[in-house]
């Protein structure tokens, strides 16, 4: 299963990309309407990118009475991101849209690093929002958390149905000239390439450590790193960075992902799950085998 990680593609402007992936999911969405931090909020950098969007966002009203039918209409199975400042935020927002219909699950943000948020209050936020909503539950953690095994056992014992691994990662770019931040509210959130395993480790230890479904994310641009995600314990894969040059990545990494898949002898990409715990590896079959080198 392909997704786009939140935030990374505006399904209204480029509907046709929203239809290639098997469920979409929103930009995180706040009780009340977010402006967003000031610009620049966007920087290149080595092996990936710094993001300090601030959550700009239409707030839940707007959301649920523009936003929602319009993405309904997509007719692709649609994940709504929330965020908050405290667990009754989240709470509130998960009461709201209980009574939306075609909603197949929430993302609970617990951790986006431009915004002071409430990262040890995971458990908290997780209770809170399973009180007041039977839809399935993904909550999304950060890399940074000092463990993000504990904090996957705390979601998972407040009753989160799935995690979605990982966020992104603070960082800083200065400007070449001036050597001051390039992004206006100093650092940003660090997506892409570099995030690669780093969110490996992260599913890797999630999944040891829960066993739940897992959204794996961070870096991938390729069937292959889509399939080491999965091979580390992810459920399903989204794609962040990598849409914002490539459009056309969720069927192409779909493709890949399965051939990636077969060339190691799975029937199917998701009869690798786990793999990397396994104590031995199997032989791999002779067609991927690394060809000898010729004089
Ligand atoms: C421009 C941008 C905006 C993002 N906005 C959100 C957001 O609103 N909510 C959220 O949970 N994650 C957000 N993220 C984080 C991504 O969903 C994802 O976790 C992260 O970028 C790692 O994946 P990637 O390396 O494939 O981009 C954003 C990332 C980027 C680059």
């Amino acid at each position: 299963m392909i997704l786009n990680a939140s935030g990374c593609l505006d399904a209204l402007t480029a509907p046709g990309v929203a239809r290639s992936l098997d469920a979409f999911v929103t930009k995180t969405v706040t009780p009340l309407l977010r402006a967003g931090n000031p610009p620049t909020r966007i920087a290149e950098t080595d092996a990936g990118m710094l993001n300090s969007i601030g959550l700009q966002n239409p707030g839940i009203d707007r959301f649920c009475a523009d936003a929602l039918p319009r993405l309904r209409e997509l007719g692709v199975p649609l994940w709504v991101s929330v965020g908050g400042f405290a667990a009754a935020d989240y709470a509130e927002l998960c009461a709201r849209l209980d009574g939306e219909p075609g909603i197949a699950a929430l993302e609970l943000n617990v951790s986006c690093p431009n915004v002071a948020s409430p990262v040890d209050a995971t458990e908290e936020i997780v209770r809170a929002a399973r009180a007041v909503t039977a839809k399935p539950l993904y909550t999304k953690l950060s890399p940074s958390a000092p463990d993000v095994a504990a904090a996957a056992e705390a979601a998972a014992a407040a009753g989160t149905d799935g995690l979605s691994v990982v966020n992104t990662l603070r960082g800083l770019a200065l400007d070449e000239r001036t050597l001051r931040p390039v992004v206006a509210s100093g650092t940003g959130g660090y997506s892409g390439p570099a995030l690669r395993p780093v969110a490996l480790a992260a599913v890797f230890a999630c999944h040891r450590a829960t066993g739940l479904p897992i959204v794996g994310m961070g870096g991938v641009e390729s069937g292959r790193h889509a399939l080491d995600l999965i091979a580390a314990g992810a459920s399903a894969v989204a794609l962040g960075t990598v849409l914002f040059r490539d459009p056309s990545a969720p069927g192409r990494i779909r493709a890949e992902l399965a051939a990636e898949a077969a060339a190691r002898g799975f029937a199917d990409p998701l009869a690798a799950r786990g793999v990397a715990h396994e104590e031995s590896a199997a032989p791999l079959p002779p067609s991927t085998k690394t060809p000898a080198k010729t004089p």
